[in-house]
């Protein structure tokens, strides 16, 4: 065998060691847990044969508690690279539990920075995809100082180009901070785990007694923390789900979402939307309804959808242009604004204006919620977050009010006065300081306390509020003075809003220079 041959040879071997990782018996171990190697995920997730691999031959420099003494295993415990999705770049990296429990060493750190520097170098997403039991106990600070440079690397990197998060397995202790600073976060049901202090502290220092799920499972993230943005059944549906993300998505904050080829007929006409509002306005109906039957083909990729369902939040697209969608919900409470949903359309808001995605809102929304949960917990600070996110905001922002559109969460919601570039509402709409019934009862306090007779006085104010409707609950008075551009017929929704995006598609606005917003956090 020549020198060359027995060289080829040696690296041939040295691969497949490394793409061993932790060996066989620790790969079944995490096959019959339900879950996939590290290497089988990133198969998974992009292009067939796309893989590019970095640092297979990294191994950590740890001699605290004879780790010395072991070979070490080849990569580290993750598998970092580069490959496409769709033909598009993006770099990848995958924690290998079956290496040391996808524990983080100084090393393995490296790896992750090495692909987010590429990532923001070549301006392309950046996708982590984690199972791991953190810091690596044995490394101590230089564990800890390989966390912070990543955490330090997802801060810069945050606006600049697209950074998501699978969480695919554990997820303890300041681990989950690098997920946190990203910009999506995906879990699969039943096998991954988020949490700041697992179980065992939690009894330790609280006395409470919770399971892992109870404590960080996907249910907890996607419906009462909201720290998850997308559930999905297993890690198939997850990579898939973000593989659809990313094509809503543009490479980096530099340039725009990819314009899809549109199969749906841009003047298709949605009768069923003309009869949608029910006649009485306390009914309420499903907005999502609204969305698929206005966006091209009806796909709508809906982000944390168990999360603050009074207000929904997600991506389509009108005539292949990927725009990001903010609906109050008429079905959860009646589509108001709290804390939770002010947070979570905050954030949308945000996101989309960092990466030149338009906003399109759909506006039926009876005010804030009243009340002192509401005010202790700080209504006014998040509820100011949507109104600066929305205010902030360059993206074109085309708005259309389908019922109610009352008090401030007239104002916040993509008002004109907010710059909304085209705002439309549907005849259905109502455009005032409060509803009726509020209203008379400021401004007819004293003559409604006048009347002894209480049949007399439910007739009168009846009365009272259908003369306030007729009056006020309209949107022919906003669009008296301009803060409508036009009423328009449900049903021509889908063709306005296209027709609006594509006017606004050379829009320039620019913000005072600055070092940074101060947005009310
Ligand atoms: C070193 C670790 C490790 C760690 C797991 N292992 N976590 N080794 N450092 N952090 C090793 C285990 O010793 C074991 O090795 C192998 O990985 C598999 O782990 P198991 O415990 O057998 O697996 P499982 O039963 O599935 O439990 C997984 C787990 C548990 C829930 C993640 O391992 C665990 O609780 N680990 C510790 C979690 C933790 O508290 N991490 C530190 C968080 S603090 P052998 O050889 O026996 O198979 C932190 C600070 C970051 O991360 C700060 C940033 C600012």
């Amino acid at each position: 065998m020549s020198t060359n041959t027995e060289k080829i040879k040696e690296l041939i071997e040295l691969r497949e060691k490394a793409r061993l990782g932790g060996g066989l018996k620790r790969i079944e171990s995490q096959h019959a847990k339900g879950k996939q190697t590290a290497r089988e995920r990133i198969t998974m997730f992009l292009d067939e044969g796309s893989f590019e691999e970095f640092d297979m031959f990294v191994k950590h420099r740890c001699t605290n508690f004879g780790m010395d003494k072991e070979e070490g295993t080849l990569g580290d415990g993750v598998v970092t690279g580069y490959g496409t999705v769709e033909g598009r770049l993006v770099y990848v990296f995958s924690q290998d539990f079956t290496v040391i429990g996808g524990s983080l060493s100084e090393t393995f750190a490296l790896k992750i920075c090495k692909v987010m520097d590429m990532a923001m170098k070549n301006g392309a997403p950046c996708i982590g995809i984690n199972d791991s039991g953190g810091a690596r106990i044995q490394e101590g600070v230089n564990s800890l100082s390989g966390y912070s440079e990543i955490f330090q690397r997802n801060i810069l990197a945050s606006g600049v180009i697209p950074q998501i998060s699978a969480i695919f397995g554990p997820c303890a202790g300041g681990a989950v901070y690098s997920p946190a600073l990203t910009d999506f976060i995906v879990m699969s049901k039943g096998t991954s785990y988020m949490f700041v202090t697992g179980p065992k502290v939690v009894k330790t220092v609280t006395g409470e007694n919770v399971t892992q799920e109870q404590l960080g499972g996907s249910s907890v993230h996607a419906s009462k923390s909201g720290v998850a943005h997308f559930v999905a059944e297993n890690e198939e549906e997850g990579l898939g789900l973000i593989r659809k993300l990313i094509s809503y998505l543009p490479q980096n904050n530099l340039e725009e979402a990819p314009l899809a080829v549109c199969y749906d007929d841009i003047a298709r006409l949605e009768d069923s939307l003309n009869e949608i509002i029910p006649d009485n306005p306390n009914k309420p109906y499903d907005v999502v309804e609204v969305i698929s039957a206005i966006v091209d083909g009806g796909e709508f990729l809906e982000s944390q959808k168990l999360y603050a369902p009074n207000i929904v939040t997600g991506f389509a697209r009108f005539n292949g242009i990927s725009v990001g969608i903010i609906a109050n919900q008429p079905k959860y409470m009646a589509g108001v604004l709290d804390i939770n949903a002010s947070r979570k359309a905050a954030r949308f808001v945000r996101f989309c204006d960092a990466f030149n995605i338009p906003l399109v809102t759909l506006v039926d929304v009876p005010g804030f919620l009243p009340g002192t949960a509401q005010e202790y917990g700080g209504i006014i600070i998040h509820g100011a977050k949507l109104l600066f996110a929305y205010g902030e905001a360059t993206v074109p922002k085309v708005t259309v009010i389908l019922r109610k559109s009352y008090g401030g969460a007239y104002c916040v919601m993509s008002s004109k006065h907010l710059r909304g570039d085209i705002n439309y509402s549907w005849p259905t709409g109502e455009i005032a300081v409060m509803g009726p019934s509020g209203a008379i009862e400021v401004l007819a306090a004293k003559e409604i306390a006048a009347i002894e007779d209480p049949a007399e006085r439910a007739a009168f104010v009846a009365k009272k509020e259908q003369e306030y409707r007729e009056a006020f609950a309209n949107p022919y008075n906003a669009a008296k003075y301009g803060y409508i551009d036009d009423v328009i017929e449900p049903r021509n929704t889908r063709f306005r809003i296209i027709r609006a995006l594509q006017s606004l598609a050379t829009k320039r606005l620019v913000n005072p220079a600055k070092k940074h917003s101060n947005i009310p956090l």
